[in-house]
């Protein structure tokens, strides 16, 4: 299966800042095809991103999306303005959307299908807190939010992100075994879902992902690539993760 390298830059660069990193980055990674190599900057510098990235194997994503197609919903944006914008893909149900902004498990089914019905490609995320693994209920979390959020969503055009929230941002990496041991999970619910069809879908892992962990992270078996907060921020170094060599 082709792997899946995505960054996540959050609420991180301007539009200028966004042109920068593309102009370096996009070399460094030319002739890489084994790998989907995708990037969600803000909102504000998808137009620009798109531009930078014609021509070039790398594939533009939004970090959210709303449901509706248009209309009086002030400050939001469509799954069709993101198609024009030049994105891909969108990512959905991210954990810090849930937290900041409230979003529960009906709201990202809604933004699921929306995106998929325009044609775009999702990021879904999924993942528990620190006091939920603690309390013995990391299992329990996934299944809630993998089955509600995926209700009604076929398994085509979809990758699923295994994100710990207690390793987001924290330099905090699950170590290999739990998130293997998460993946295959979430692998066995996909297939208890979708049949075989659940082949299709990537699973990948997110959550202080480096350059000095990926190779490890990228040699358990259920795992198919990574979505990458902080160390996507830097060319060199979002690079070296896109070239990742699968170690054991
Ligand atoms: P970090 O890589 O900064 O931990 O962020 C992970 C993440 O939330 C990606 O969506």
């Amino acid at each position: 299966m082709k792997a899946f390298i995505a960054a996540n830059w959050k609420m991180n660069k301007t539009v200028s800042e966004a042109r920068e990193f593309l102009k370096t980055f996009i070399p460094l990674v030319k002739g890489v095809s084994d790998v989907d190599i995708v990037i969600a900057p803000p909102f504000i510098s998808l137009a620009a991103a798109s531009e930078e990235m014609k021509g070039s194997n790398v594939q533009l994503s939004s970090q959210d999306v709303f449901w509706e197609e248009k209309g009086a919903f002030t400050g939001e944006v469509s799954p069709q303005m993101l198609l024009d914008a030049g994105c891909k893909h969108v990512i959905v149900g991210h954990s810090e959307r849930r937290q900041y902004f409230h979003e529960d498990d009906g709201v990202v089914n809604k933004k699921i299908k929306a995106a998929r019905k325009a044609g775009l490609d999702v990021i879904f995320c999924c993942g528990e807190s620190l006091q939920e693994r603690e309390a013995g209920k990391t299992f329990e979390v996934i299944q809630r939010e993998v089955e509600k959020g995926l209700v009604d969503v076929g398994p085509d055009h979809l990758v699923v992100a295994y994100e710990p929230i207690w390793a987001i941002g924290t330099g905090k990496t699950a170590t290999p075994e739990q998130a293997q041991e998460a993946h295959a999970f979430i692998a066995g619910m996909l297939a208890g879902v979708y049949g075989n069809k659940s082949g299709i879908i990537r699973i990948i892992y997110g959550g202080s992902v480096t350059p000095d962990n990926v190779d490890t992270l990228m040699g358990c078996k259920d795992i198919s690539g990574a979505l990458v907060g902080g160390a996507s921020l830097k060319p060199d170094s979002f690079s070296r993760i896109v070239h990742f060599k699968k170690e054991k």
